[in-house]
């Protein structure tokens, strides 16, 4: 059985690490916040073949949820997820606490002006800002080499990027095709949370996905006709309350009128009480 490690203090992670790069490994990580499914496997399959040393955090990340967001109710299991990563043969499982990542007194915050102003940060207003704050603190933690993200959250792999790139820090970011269900639904920790009504109706967001690039392919070109047939498509599903669909600039997220080049769709849905997300390159 491969002997797995888990740090659960920044200053052992810290030392951890830097032996490991004192003995020229490359140290590859995965952040994630646990309830792990094939969609982080993936990722993880991936940052074993790109590092020597492969570290992989679980931590539910207080300061990225809002109040009234599902931060208590988050799904957590973490012998399960011990389990996985030990099958995965990940060396290091970086488990923190709470009050050792945000100590007291805690008031040092990442943000960035432009990208958290389109998508997901117009009804999740904090959301970027703690997501950019725990990466930045979990890289200067683990100061891994290479970070591997899913681009099922595009958004946010979009804001790493940008962060990796106006802070330079030296690590490659590498991105990793969404994983979805065999029907389409992209995996996410939050899909159990659906009724089995529920699950059909999610699959609405894929669909509304493909309807538009195949609308795309047959010549349209006009974003606000795709988004409205998308509307369209969404809203005809039970339980399905749109929060926004955007056709926008792969990398500014500004959003397109035109589709005369590639353009990145993007779609948040409430399902029942489930947030959902999804995009597609069109
Ligand atoms: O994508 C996630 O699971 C989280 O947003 C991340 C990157 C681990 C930061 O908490």
């Amino acid at each position: 059985m491969h002997n797995i490690k888990v740090i659960t203090t920044t200053t052992e992670m810290q030392e951890y690490s830097d032996r490991m790069r004192n003995l020229g490994k490359t140290v590859a990580f995965v952040p994630t916040m646990g309830f792990l499914h094939e969609g982080h496997l993936s990722l993880i399959k991936e940052g074993r073949k790109l590092g020597d040393n492969l570290v992989v955090s679980i931590f539910v990340n207080p300061s990225q949820f809002s109040p009234g967001e599902d931060f208590e109710s988050y799904p957590r299991d973490f012998d399960k997820d011990f389990e996985l990563l030990q099958k995965e043969s990940v060396d290091v499982i970086f488990y923190p606490d709470k009050n050792d990542l945000y100590r007291d007194g805690f008031q040092t915050y990442v943000e960035l002006k432009n990208l958290p102003k389109h998508l997901c940060g117009i009804s999740r207003p904090i959301f970027f800002r703690g997501v950019a704050t725990i990466v930045i603190k979990l890289f200067n933690i683990v100061r891994p080499h290479i970070a591997i993200f899913g681009s099922k959250d595009y958004q946010q792999l979009a804001v790493i990027r940008r962060m990796v790139r106006d802070l330079n820090f030296d690590i490659k970011i590498v991105g990793f095709p969404t994983v979805r269900e065999p029907d389409g639904l992209a995996m996410s920790s939050r899909n159990t949370y659906l009724t089995p009504e529920q699950r059909i109706n999610a699959l609405s967001l894929y669909k509304s996905l493909k309807q538009s690039k195949k609308l795309v392919e047959s010549g349209s070109k006009d974003a606000k006709k795709i988004i409205d047939a998308a509307y369209t498509l969404i809203k005809s599903y039970p339980e399905t309350v749109i929060d926004y669909i955007a056709i926008c600039d792969p990398e500014t997220l500004d959003d397109m009128e035109t589709v005369d080049r590639p353009a990145l769709m993007a779609l948040a849905v409430n399902v029942g009480k489930t947030r959902l997300i999804d995009n597609m390159i069109l």
